[in-house]
């Protein structure tokens, strides 16, 4: 049985004290959870929420990473830096890096190798725009996003990872995909990792759904047989996360 993974990506919200002050509503209403609950956080918020969420069933993510170890990369951040920091997992792949800040598959390879040699449990995420979604290409984009973004990842690597399914038009717009379009999708995925590493490495991997998932339909979505939790972008910033966390 794979265990539940809930993770909220914060996104550009929560300034440090904002982020400690949250972790102090957040840290009752998960405490039951039976999942991994963790919190994915902007840069600066990293070090604070550590400590905030320290001896706490809450482990902590970085949304971002760059792929090089050091160096001349202005406003960057690396593998090291997060792991100093005390995260764990690091969000690669995002739509939103993909759309504003122009990451290719390529590069999101680049930085889930990085991730892997130093350590980190990368969360990869991949979705279809609504236009793709009418074009009936959901599944191959995904698939190709997924194949490129574990290019050179060993089967070991691949099942200790998450993946993040987040259709791009149910990202911060309240309409969440259906449960039978988010399990198809992230069975989709699932057999691609099969084609790719065999079963062992698909029944390992952790799938998350994300995309407007709320206190209302986590239960339903995470209870499908190849939904493994969640990424909770808006929710996450509330007491909503503890509900979802529970689901
Ligand atoms: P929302 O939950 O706000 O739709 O965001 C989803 C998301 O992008 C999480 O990474």
């Amino acid at each position: 049985m794979r265990k539940k993974i809930v993770a909220g990506n914060w996104k550009m919200n929560m300034t440090p004290s904002e982020a400690v002050a949250l972790c102090e509503t957040l840290k009752p209403l998960v405490a039951e959870s039976e999942a991994d609950v963790v919190l994915c956080v902007p840069a600066i918020d990293i070090c604070p929420v550590v400590e905030a969420v320290r001896g706490t069933n809450i482990a902590v993510g970085a949304e971002n990473l760059y792929y090089e170890d050091k160096g001349a990369y202005t406003g960057e951040i690396s593998a090291d830096m997060i792991l100093d920091a005390g995260a764990k997992y690091v969000i690669i792949g995002h739509s939103e890096r993909r759309d504003y800040f122009k990451e290719t598959d390529a590069i999101i390879n680049k930085k889930v190798l990085k991730a892997l040699e130093k350590g980190l449990i990368p969360i990869v995420c991949c979705g279809e725009t609504l236009e793709q979604r009418e074009q009936g290409i959901t599944i191959d984009w995904v698939r190709m996003q997924i194949k490129i973004a574990f290019q050179g990842v060993s089967a070991e690597q691949a099942k200790g990872m998450v993946i993040a399914y987040e259709p791009i038009w149910a990202i911060g717009t309240g309409v969440t995909a259906t449960t039978e379009q988010a399990q198809e999708v992230c069975k989709a995925i699932r057999d691609v990792i099969c084609e790719v590493y065999g079963t062992d490495t698909a029944e390992a991997i952790r799938i998350q759904y994300g995309g407007s998932v709320n206190a209302k339909n986590a239960a339903e979505l995470f209870a499908q047989p190849d939904i493994d939790g969640g990424l909770v972008g808006g929710a996450s910033l509330k007491a909503d996360f503890g509900v979802i966390a529970t689901a």
